[in-house]
């Protein structure tokens, strides 16, 4: 199996190796924070593409470093005078590749450690205190050195918490830097970017808005159209206006209004393209036609692929009234694209069908234009933030493609979308008033498949329950419920319940991901 490609750019580059850590895509993103270019790559490729390198990270790994089948690098990189840092399991393939040992140690380290610096190194720890608070998650452990490497740091159980080569710039850790929970875990990784690697801190979201107009500019013919399909997430409105800015008109947007979007979404998404930046958009008022195909299906997966086919119909209709349309613009994010190549991570299976546009470009004959490919979600927000976009596009929290209908259980008619619109921008309002948003992945209402008795006045009623969802989550893939003011859910509560009519009963949901998942459906 081959990795990603790789990914074109002028700029400095650093390799983080993925030896299939759950880490390995946040430690390309803090190198990233640090204004330097990381990039993922197997471990297998790493051999042939190590000149390209200023400097190469080693990820975690569920592996063991002895186990035959471990994922290996060639013993030979160490040679090349290309700095390596390895983290964890990094740490210890060096070790146990250059001939030092590696065993399972007879307790298992994990959650917070203390180390002690001791006094052998100058640059990584350069600028810290001798004794740091970190996060350790190993079963196996350092415990002889390979010839030419010293103890930097240790902890009160383990002599090797970190390791350095006498003469050759090769470190390593046997903490996490990359997580939050090592405080200093960021000055560490600088220290090894800047102090070891000599990096320039060539990658800013500046220089890339440039890189990328000139390049789309370069790209796209005088009497070609690019198509961009939005849909109000931030991806797609971060690309349309960068698109617009590097080719003016030459592009148009298709904006399919489903009859699944949140309250006032249509409107905004109009008002901003049409108004603020003057970008030919070709309006889909398509919710009769979604709601009528879903009329009588209670089946998740059916109103999944029912919203996305029709979807690639309505699409498809609009595209054909752009003249010379040729390219079409998706918001393709990096780890759609690392995920869909790794040997190690990614999901294997499908626990829902994803709706976007596959298969459209190649049957509509379109070029496909991806400018952040080689991004990550923060920094398309960064480049948001650096193109003026408003902050009500560039923070939004994420929707899923099929919108609402994957909030309403149950069958979805227009009645029911209007009760969750309703009570989904209260849900929104209430948790936004005090700010309590900002710590939250996703925040919204969700409408049950039941009714439930009630009394109101001196009157019985019979309504829907509202299930209010708000996890926190770094990237979806798991997720816990926020543990939110008693307030908060009380007014969210006695609101929903006051103002929208069809609502007697609101619950809060708390459940983690796995086993359950962040959508309803
Ligand atoms: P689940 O429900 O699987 O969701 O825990 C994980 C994340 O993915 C979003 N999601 C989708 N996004 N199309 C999308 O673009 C979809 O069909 C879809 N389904 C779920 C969900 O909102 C969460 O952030």
């Amino acid at each position: 199996m081959t990795g990603p490609a790789a990914v074109k750019t002028d700029h400095q580059r650093f390799f983080v190796v993925d030896f299939g850590s759950q880490y390995a895509q946040l430690i390309a993103r803090r190198v990233r924070e640090l204004g330097c270019f990381a990039e993922m790559v197997m471990p297998h490729d790493l051999e042939s593409r190590l000149d390209e390198a200023q400097g190469v990270i080693f990820s975690g790994s569920p592996w063991s470093a002895y186990d035959d089948e471990a994922p290996r690098v060639a013993a030979a990189i160490y040679d090349r005078g290309v700095p390596i840092l390895g983290i964890c399991y990094g740490m210890q393939l060096t070790t146990h590749l250059l001939g030092g040992t590696v065993e399972k140690a007879t307790a298992r380290e994990y959650g917070p450690a203390r180390i002690e610096v001791t006094g052998e190194d100058s640059v990584l720890f350069a600028g810290l205190d001798t004794e740091l608070d970190v996060w350790m998650s190993h079963g196996d452990r350092v415990e002889a050195l390979p010839e030419g490497f010293v103890s930097i740091a240790k902890t009160h159980n383990a002599p090797f918490a970190a390791t350095r080569h006498v003469d050759k710039p090769i470190y390593g850790v046997q903490f996490h830097p990359e997580v939050t929970h090592t405080p200093f875990g960021t000055q560490i990784l600088r220290n090894f970017l800047y102090g070891v690697c000599d990096a320039a801190g060539d990658w800013t979201m500046r220089s890339f808005v440039e890189e990328a107009c000139e390049k789309i500019a370069a790209e796209v013919g005088q009497d070609e159209q690019v198509i961009c399909g939005l849909s109000g997430g931030v991806d797609s409105t971060v690309a349309a206006i960068l698109i617009h800015k590097a080719i003016g008109d030459r592009l148009t947007c298709i904006f399919v209004d489903n009859g699944l979007l949140r309250q006032g979404e249509a409107q905004q998404v109009l008002d901003t393209f049409r108004n603020k930046y003057a970008i030919p958009l070709i309006f889909a008022d398509a919710g009769k036609q979604f709601l009528d195909a879903l009329a009588g299906v209670t089946d998740p997966e059916i109103k999944r692929k029912r919203i996305g086919h029709e979807f690639v119909e309505v699409f498809k209709h609009h595209a054909k009234d752009v003249e010379n349309a040729a390219w079409l613009a998706q918001g393709t994010l990096y780890p759609d694209v690392v995920e869909s190549q790794s040997a190690f991570g990614g999901a294997s299976v499908t626990i829902k069908t994803h709706h976007n546009v596959g298969g459209l470009p190649e049957e509509l004959g379109f070029k496909l234009l991806e400018p952040f490919r080689a991004l990550f979600k923060d920094e398309v927000r960064a480049i948001g933030r650096e193109l003026g976009v408003p902050p009500e596009f560039v923070e939004r929290q994420p929707f899923p493609g099929p919108g609402l209908g994957v909030r309403i259980a149950g069958e979805v008619t227009p009645e029911r979308v209007a009760v969750l619109q309703e009570a989904d921008a209260i849900v929104r309002e209430e948790i936004e008033r005090d700010g309590h948003h900002k710590k939250l992945w996703q925040y919204f209402g969700v409408l049950a498949p039941v009714k439930t008795v009630g009394v109101m006045g001196d009157e019985r009623t019979y309504e829907n329950v509202l299930a209010v969802r708000a996890v926190e989550s770094t990237d979806a893939m798991t997720a816990d419920w926020a543990d939110l003011p008693r307030e908060v859910l009380g007014r969210i509560s006695n609101r929903i319940i006051n103002e929208v009519r069809g609502v007697n009963r609101v619950v809060y949901d708390i459940s983690t991901k796995p086993p359950a998942t962040i959508e309803w459906e």
